[in-house]
Protein backbone atom coordinates (compact mmCIF):
# COMPACT_ATOMS: atom_id res chain seq x y z
CA UNK A 1 0.00 0.00 0.00
CA UNK A 2 1.21 3.33 -0.77
CA UNK A 3 1.77 5.85 2.28
CA UNK A 4 0.11 8.56 2.79
CA UNK A 5 2.09 12.09 1.76
CA UNK A 6 3.85 13.39 4.70
CA UNK A 7 2.99 17.04 4.23
CA UNK A 8 5.13 19.29 7.20
CA UNK A 9 3.12 21.87 8.31
CA UNK A 10 6.20 24.74 9.11
CA UNK A 11 7.50 23.76 5.75
CA UNK A 12 4.10 24.74 4.20
CA UNK A 13 3.84 27.96 5.66
CA UNK A 14 7.71 29.05 5.13
CA UNK A 15 7.83 28.17 1.48
CA UNK A 16 3.98 29.95 1.29
CA UNK A 17 5.78 32.96 3.36
CA UNK A 18 8.69 32.91 0.93
CA UNK A 19 6.31 33.81 -2.06
CA UNK A 20 5.56 37.61 -0.78
CA UNK A 21 9.65 38.12 -1.65
CA UNK A 22 9.47 40.01 -5.03
CA UNK A 23 12.27 41.65 -6.89
CA UNK A 24 14.77 43.62 -5.65
CA UNK A 25 13.25 43.63 -2.10
CA UNK A 26 15.33 43.82 1.49
CA UNK A 27 14.50 40.67 2.96
CA UNK A 28 14.83 40.05 6.87
CA UNK A 29 16.09 36.54 7.28
CA UNK A 30 14.67 35.02 10.80
CA UNK A 31 15.79 31.74 12.57
CA UNK A 32 14.33 28.53 13.52
CA UNK A 33 13.36 25.59 11.81
CA UNK A 34 10.18 27.27 9.78
CA UNK A 35 11.81 29.89 8.79
CA UNK A 36 14.61 27.50 7.25
CA UNK A 37 12.09 26.47 4.87
CA UNK A 38 11.79 30.23 3.70
CA UNK A 39 15.21 30.69 3.55
CA UNK A 40 15.53 27.72 1.44
CA UNK A 41 13.23 28.51 -0.69
CA UNK A 42 14.62 31.79 -1.42
CA UNK A 43 17.49 30.41 -2.06
CA UNK A 44 15.90 28.17 -4.95
CA UNK A 45 14.32 31.61 -6.16
CA UNK A 46 17.76 33.17 -6.03
CA UNK A 47 18.82 30.70 -8.64
CA UNK A 48 16.19 31.37 -10.71
CA UNK A 49 16.94 34.86 -10.88
CA UNK A 50 15.22 36.63 -8.27
CA UNK A 51 17.55 39.43 -6.89
CA UNK A 52 17.41 40.59 -3.05
CA UNK A 53 19.57 40.74 0.03
CA UNK A 54 18.90 39.25 3.44
CA UNK A 55 19.59 40.31 6.34
CA UNK A 56 20.21 37.43 9.08
CA UNK A 57 19.07 37.25 12.68
CA UNK A 58 21.56 34.99 14.04
CA UNK A 59 24.61 32.74 12.74
CA UNK A 60 21.78 30.13 11.92
CA UNK A 61 20.37 32.66 9.48
CA UNK A 62 23.15 34.10 8.25
CA UNK A 63 24.91 30.33 7.41
CA UNK A 64 21.65 29.08 6.13
CA UNK A 65 21.63 32.43 3.80
CA UNK A 66 25.40 32.12 2.62
CA UNK A 67 24.59 28.16 2.04
CA UNK A 68 21.28 28.94 -0.36
CA UNK A 69 23.30 31.47 -2.18
CA UNK A 70 21.46 34.85 -0.68
CA UNK A 71 23.48 37.88 -1.05
CA UNK A 72 23.76 39.48 2.76
CA UNK A 73 23.62 42.93 3.62
CA UNK A 74 23.53 44.58 6.93
CA UNK A 75 21.36 47.07 8.29
CA UNK A 76 23.61 49.98 8.28
CA UNK A 77 23.64 49.56 4.48
CA UNK A 78 19.31 49.05 4.64
CA UNK A 79 18.15 50.61 7.93
CA UNK A 80 14.63 49.85 6.55
CA UNK A 81 13.98 46.17 5.33
CA UNK A 82 10.79 45.14 2.90
CA UNK A 83 10.01 42.71 4.87
CA UNK A 84 10.78 40.26 7.19
CA UNK A 85 10.10 36.62 7.64
CA UNK A 86 10.30 35.12 11.32
CA UNK A 87 8.84 32.11 13.21
CA UNK A 88 7.63 32.16 16.82
CA UNK A 89 6.78 29.90 20.17
CA UNK A 90 3.67 30.88 20.16
CA UNK A 91 1.13 33.51 19.25
CA UNK A 92 -2.10 34.62 19.67
CA UNK A 93 -4.20 37.36 18.28
CA UNK A 94 -1.04 39.01 16.18
CA UNK A 95 1.13 39.00 19.49
CA UNK A 96 4.07 36.97 19.40
CA UNK A 97 6.58 34.80 21.78
CA UNK A 98 9.73 34.51 20.22
CA UNK A 99 13.22 33.60 21.36
CA UNK A 100 13.44 29.32 21.77
CA UNK A 101 16.58 29.45 19.48
CA UNK A 102 17.87 32.56 21.83
CA UNK A 103 17.76 35.00 18.85
CA UNK A 104 14.56 37.28 19.74
CA UNK A 105 17.08 40.01 20.28
CA UNK A 106 18.38 40.63 16.51
CA UNK A 107 14.93 39.26 15.84
CA UNK A 108 13.22 42.09 17.08
CA UNK A 109 15.54 45.19 16.01
CA UNK A 110 14.65 43.17 11.97
CA UNK A 111 10.93 42.83 12.91
CA UNK A 112 11.16 46.47 13.77
CA UNK A 113 13.41 47.27 10.49
CA UNK A 114 10.57 45.86 8.49
CA UNK A 115 8.11 47.58 6.72
CA UNK A 116 5.72 44.04 6.76
CA UNK A 117 6.73 41.51 9.77
CA UNK A 118 5.37 38.20 8.70
CA UNK A 119 5.48 34.78 11.50
CA UNK A 120 4.95 31.51 10.29
CA UNK A 121 4.19 28.63 12.08
CA UNK A 122 2.71 25.53 12.65
CA UNK A 123 -0.32 25.53 13.62
CA UNK A 124 0.57 24.36 17.25
CA UNK A 125 1.86 27.21 17.69
CA UNK A 126 -1.48 29.20 17.47
CA UNK A 127 -3.28 29.91 21.19
CA UNK A 128 -5.46 31.64 22.88
CA UNK A 129 -4.26 32.97 25.17
CA UNK A 130 0.03 33.23 25.36
CA UNK A 131 1.54 30.98 28.51
CA UNK A 132 4.64 30.12 27.01
CA UNK A 133 8.03 31.20 29.08
CA UNK A 134 9.37 34.52 28.19
CA UNK A 135 12.76 34.38 26.63
CA UNK A 136 14.72 37.29 28.10
CA UNK A 137 18.29 38.50 26.84
CA UNK A 138 20.12 39.04 30.42
CA UNK A 139 23.39 40.76 30.99
CA UNK A 140 24.95 38.51 32.97
CA UNK A 141 25.50 40.95 35.61
CA UNK A 142 22.14 41.41 35.71
CA UNK A 143 21.33 37.74 36.83
CA UNK A 144 19.86 38.00 40.40
CA UNK A 145 18.45 41.32 39.62
CA UNK A 146 16.44 40.24 36.26
CA UNK A 147 15.29 37.57 38.88
CA UNK A 148 14.05 39.35 41.50
CA UNK A 149 12.31 42.49 39.48
CA UNK A 150 10.82 38.95 37.00
CA UNK A 151 9.46 37.88 40.61
CA UNK A 152 7.48 41.31 41.37
CA UNK A 153 5.91 40.88 38.13
CA UNK A 154 4.42 37.42 39.05
CA UNK A 155 6.99 35.76 37.04
CA UNK A 156 9.75 32.93 37.57
CA UNK A 157 12.79 33.37 35.49
CA UNK A 158 15.99 30.87 35.11
CA UNK A 159 19.02 30.65 33.20
CA UNK A 160 18.29 28.47 30.18
CA UNK A 161 21.35 25.68 30.26
CA UNK A 162 22.97 24.85 27.27
CA UNK A 163 22.29 21.41 25.63
CA UNK A 164 25.54 19.15 24.58
CA UNK A 165 27.31 22.46 26.42
CA UNK A 166 27.92 22.71 29.97
CA UNK A 167 26.63 25.37 31.62
CA UNK A 168 24.09 28.58 30.25
CA UNK A 169 23.41 29.43 26.88
CA UNK A 170 24.87 32.39 25.85
CA UNK A 171 23.19 34.12 22.96
CA UNK A 172 24.80 35.60 19.33
CA UNK A 173 25.58 39.01 21.21
CA UNK A 174 27.31 37.25 24.14
CA UNK A 175 24.55 37.32 27.06
CA UNK A 176 22.59 34.78 29.30
CA UNK A 177 19.24 33.55 28.20
CA UNK A 178 16.85 33.18 31.01
CA UNK A 179 12.95 32.15 30.26
CA UNK A 180 10.23 33.86 32.47
CA UNK A 181 7.05 31.41 32.92
CA UNK A 182 4.41 34.27 33.60
CA UNK A 183 1.57 31.19 33.59
CA UNK A 184 -1.42 32.58 31.23
CA UNK A 185 -0.51 36.02 30.41
CA UNK A 186 -3.33 37.96 30.06
CA UNK A 187 -2.37 41.13 29.14
CA UNK A 188 0.54 40.56 26.89
CA UNK A 189 1.34 44.46 25.87
CA UNK A 190 1.00 45.46 29.68
CA UNK A 191 3.98 42.85 30.14
CA UNK A 192 5.80 43.57 27.17
CA UNK A 193 6.18 47.76 28.62
CA UNK A 194 6.80 45.87 32.02
CA UNK A 195 9.56 43.99 31.25
CA UNK A 196 11.21 46.75 28.98
CA UNK A 197 11.82 48.66 32.07
CA UNK A 198 13.69 46.18 34.01
CA UNK A 199 17.14 46.59 34.43
CA UNK A 200 19.54 44.06 32.65
CA UNK A 201 17.12 42.68 30.21
CA UNK A 202 19.11 43.39 26.93
CA UNK A 203 15.63 42.64 25.59
CA UNK A 204 12.55 40.34 25.54
CA UNK A 205 10.38 37.75 23.57
CA UNK A 206 7.17 39.45 23.56
CA UNK A 207 6.30 40.75 19.65
CA UNK A 208 3.26 42.93 19.94
CA UNK A 209 4.04 43.87 16.11
CA UNK A 210 2.82 41.18 13.64
CA UNK A 211 1.67 42.40 10.37
CA UNK A 212 0.85 38.74 8.79
CA UNK A 213 0.66 35.16 10.22
CA UNK A 214 1.09 32.60 8.11
CA UNK A 215 -0.25 28.97 9.79
CA UNK A 216 0.68 25.73 8.04
CA UNK A 217 -2.06 22.81 8.62
CA UNK A 218 -1.43 19.38 9.05
CA UNK A 219 -3.28 18.72 5.72
CA UNK A 220 -0.60 21.16 3.97
CA UNK A 221 -2.88 24.07 3.78
CA UNK A 222 -1.80 27.36 4.94
CA UNK A 223 -4.07 29.98 6.57
CA UNK A 224 -2.73 33.67 6.11
CA UNK A 225 -4.17 36.08 8.89
CA UNK A 226 -3.72 39.38 8.28
CA UNK A 227 -3.57 41.92 11.24
C1 LIG B 1 14.52 31.94 17.63
O1 LIG B 1 15.09 32.51 18.75
C2 LIG B 1 13.04 31.85 17.81
O2 LIG B 1 12.42 33.10 18.00
C3 LIG B 1 12.37 31.07 16.71
O3 LIG B 1 11.99 31.89 15.65
C4 LIG B 1 11.19 30.35 17.29
O4 LIG B 1 11.65 29.62 18.41
C5 LIG B 1 10.50 29.43 16.29
O5 LIG B 1 11.29 28.34 16.01
P1 LIG B 1 10.81 27.14 15.13
O6 LIG B 1 10.38 27.68 13.83
O7 LIG B 1 12.02 26.25 15.05
O8 LIG B 1 9.67 26.45 15.86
Amino acid sequence: MKKPLQINPKQAAGEKAAQLVKNNMVVGLGTGSTTAYAIKELGKRVASGLKIQGVPTSYQSAFLAAENGIPITTLDEHPVLDIAIDGADQIANFIAIKGGGAAHTREKIVAQSAKKFVVVADESKVVEVLNHPVPLEVIPFARKLVVKQVAKLGGKAVVRMGVNKDGPVISDNGNFIMDADFGEIDDPESLDKALSQCTGIVEHGIFTKVDVVYIGKKDGSVEILKA
